[in-house]
């Protein structure tokens, strides 16, 4: 009974930190939406730049919550494919850099030149970890400080990826609860910076879901070093096929559907009923090359489908969102497969929970995208639905 009081607090208390840790960035932006009017381009670019990196702060909060509760359910899942690892080391490192330079603090990275060039993991997930510890040695490392990335190979199928500042660092007894989810040292939530305290947990298990170890050295005052070991898979990885390029296209540049290789344009269907949404759709959907037309509500697209078959068929691919007032995605997806339209569907969702997405799934939608959606992600995905 006490247990379950507790857990409940602990729930509240972390319901309404993360309440509050999404709201101070949706606050910058709001703030930054209320000046663009009357700023001029410099201060434009500038705005928009704001807004990025505090668009990216709440995904960040969002993703790791989400981690955390399919942690917590034993639903996380990891997806190991081989990849460049000096080039994803490059790739955290330039938009570190780029923040340590902003702060004045000195940012490195070193890799050992015998490590191999291909390795074996979730590079997204790693990405994740690396983007933590980095963040992290940033948050708690003052102006003229040090931060380094290393990676390095220890034993013959072994690599070491360490992440060194020269920080405030943390006491003996604080290191022993560090990668406990919420857990904050010291005066945590106050001081350096903001954060959900969920970072180093998630980082540790997804390390371990590696079959690696992740670890800390600190000592106060003088600066942290947080570390991970990742075993090296048995085969050979740079014997392994170079890592597909699928998931670093460019957007607008490279690997688009050729309007032309299809005969015709393309025409995309989009169903949202927020109407900014749906003007920022349309915007990206142009910008890809493809033609579009667009419905505010599943009810109007079933009563389109009914009334107007030629057109209906017409359409290669519908993008339709989940809540909608009168007729939700699930809803609207069920009746255009019920009229027999195989058209494929790309479900966006505002939910990223497993139940929603069976809703869509169990209503013949082909594709799932979790809101906030990147034009990359959608692009590559319109190109899936439309091979
Ligand atoms: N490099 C570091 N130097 C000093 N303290 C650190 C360092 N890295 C982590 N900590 C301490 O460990 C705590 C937990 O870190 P963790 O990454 O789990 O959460 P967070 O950064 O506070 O939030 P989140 O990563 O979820 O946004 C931090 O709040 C801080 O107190
Ligand atoms: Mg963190």
């Amino acid at each position: 009974m006490k247990e379950a009081h507790a857990a409940n607090a602990a729930k509240r208390q972390f319901i309404s930190y993360i309440f509050h840790e999404i709201r101070v960035p949706l606050n910058a932006i709001s703030l930054a939406m209320g000046l663009i009017d009357v700023e001029d381009e410099h201060g434009k670019k500038e705005i928009l730049e704001i807004t990025r990196t505090q668009l990216e702060s709440i995904s960040t909060i969002l993703d790791d919550s989400l981690s955390l509760q399919k942690m917590e359910e034993g639903k996380f899942e990891i997806a190991p494919k081989p990849f460049d690892l000096e080039k994803e080391l490059s790739i955290v490192s330039w938009s570190q850099k780029k923040l340590c330079d902003q702060k004045g603090i000195q940012y490195s990275c070193v890799i050992e030149s015998d490590l191999p060039k291909y390795i074996v993991a979730d590079k997204y997930r790693l990405r994740q970890v690396l983007l933590n510890l980095v963040s992290n040695a940033m948050k708690f490392t003052d102006r003229g400080g040090r931060i380094e990335l290393r990676a390095v190979g220890i034993r013959p199928n072994v690599i070491r990826i360490s992440v060194r500042d020269s920080g405030i660092g943390i006491s003996p007894e604080n290191l022993r609860n560090l990668f406990q989810p919420y857990s904050q040292v010291g005066a945590g939530r106050n001081q350096k910076g903001h954060g959900t305290g969920l970072g180093l947990s998630i980082s540790k298990k997804i390390i371990q879901m590696h079959n690696g170890t992740m670890g800390v050295e600190s000592e106060l005052r003088k600066g942290s070093c947080f570390w991970l070991e990742l075993p090296l898979s048995s085969e050979n990885p740079v014997e392994l096929q170079s890592p597909s390029t699928e998931d670093s296209v460019s957007f607008l540049h490279t690997g688009m559907t050729s309007p032309e290789k299809r005969g015709r344009t393309p025409k995309i269907l989009i169903v949202d009923d927020s109407s900014p949404n749906r003007m920022l759709l349309e915007k990206i959907i142009h910008k890809l090359g493809y033609d579009c037309r667009t419905a505010c509500d599943g009810s109007e697209v079933v009563e389109f489908f009914v009334n107007d078959r030629a057109t209906a068929e017409s359409f290669d691919a519908i993008i339709m969102d989940e809540e909608m007032d009168e007729m939700n995605g699930h809803v609207a997806t069920k009746e255009i497969r019920r009229m027999g339209f195989d058209v494929p569907v790309i479900a966006l969702t505002g939910y990223a929970f497993a139940e929603q997405r069976t809703l869509f799934e169990e209503s013949g939608a082909n594709f799932f995208l979790s809101k906030p959606v990147t034009v990359k992600i959608l692009k590559e995905t319109l190109e899936k639905a439309l091979q």
